[in-house]
């Protein structure tokens, strides 16, 4: 899609983080935008902030684990702009203890984390490409996973990142093969600067609520910690923005701002699929 100008984006997860470093790419771009997210608070400053560049926006509350949320998301982005060329399904959330094995896991993260992750975009999906499709313009979807979606681990959040990847793959092929007028990118970020570790604040009771941290066992302390500083010196959501942007113009489906060791993994793992290998083993650190 290279004409953005003028044109509608609904980005979920708007309020912090790549959400709304996205909302400011393409308001820059001059998009008119629906911003959606579960903080309305935060969502209601992300609006302020659009209105002082100028840019046509809507804020909705929205909880993209609810399709009736989403669908009703849908409703109020065609009733104030009557169409949405640019979809961002990028609301996501990671327990605090993100690498765990399965089994140390609790049924409660992985409703959450899979309801929130993979189910908000297929409930994005759901609600909003038919009516794209139906609107007959160009247009381009972008799911985010993350680097998560093409390398492994057995907790929900890889699982749930792995959804989203496979799920936009098809919909990319679905698409063309359809003759639409609609593509598809996957989002695969590495390590940003973003709130994604305080990501429980928005955890719902009926996932658990938030969860205690001072509860958590030595061991995930000193990971969470340990990732807290990592993201804290993680890449600028600014860049993450700028190659969404440059990759729905060009129609590139594969959307990467990651650091060179997880495109190494990534190769690595490609190259143990390839040649049927077993995995090969993360190196221990320190
Ligand atoms: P963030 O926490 O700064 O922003 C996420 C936004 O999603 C928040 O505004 C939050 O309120 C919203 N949200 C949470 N649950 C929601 C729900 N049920 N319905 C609607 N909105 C909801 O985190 P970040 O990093 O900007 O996350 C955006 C996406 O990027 C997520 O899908 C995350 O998994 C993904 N990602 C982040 C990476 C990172 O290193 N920060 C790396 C790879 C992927």
């Amino acid at each position: 899609m290279q004409q953005l100008q003028g044109r509608v984006a609904v980005i979920t997860g708007a309020a912090s983080g790549i959400g709304l470093a996205m909302a400011k790419r393409f308001a820059r771009g001059g998009m008119k935008l629906v911003l959606a997210d579960i903080e309305t608070a935060a969502l209601q400053r992300a609006l302020a902030e659009m209105q002082a560049l100028d840019v046509q926006a809507l804020a909705v509350t929205v909880d993209v684990a609810d399709a009736a949320s989403v669908e009703r998301l849908a409703d109020a982005a065609y009733a104030r702009f009557g169409a949405v060329h640019l979809l961002c399904n990028n609301a996501g959330v990671a327990a605090p203890a993100l690498l765990q094995p399965t089994w140390e896991n609790s049924l409660e993260d992985w409703h959450w984390i899979l309801a929130v992750n993979l189910m908000g975009v297929v409930h994005g999906v759901r609600s909003f490409v038919p009516r794209m499709l139906a609107g007959g313009d160009e247009g381009h979807i972008v799911n985010t996973a993350s680097v998560a979606g093409l390398l492994t681990g057995s907790g929900p959040y890889f699982a749930s990142k792995h959804g989203v990847s496979c799920l936009t793959e098809g919909l990319y092929k679905d698409l063309k093969t359809a003759g639409a007028r609609l593509s598809a990118s996957v989002l695969c970020p590495g390590v940003i600067r973003t709130q994604i570790l305080d990501a429980e604040r928005n955890r719902p009771a009926q996932f658990g609520g938030p969860t205690d941290m001072a509860k958590l066992s030595e061991r995930q302390q000193q990971w969470s910690a340990g990732f807290r500083a990592a993201l804290e010196a993680g890449i600028d959501p600014a860049v993450v923005a700028d190659a969404v942007h440059d990759a729905v113009i060009a129609d590139r489906y594969y959307i990467v701002p990651a650091q060179d060791e997880h495109l190494e993994r990534i190769a690595l793992r490609m190259a143990d699929i390839a040649a049927l290998c077993n995995p090969t083993l993360p190196v221990p650190k320190g």
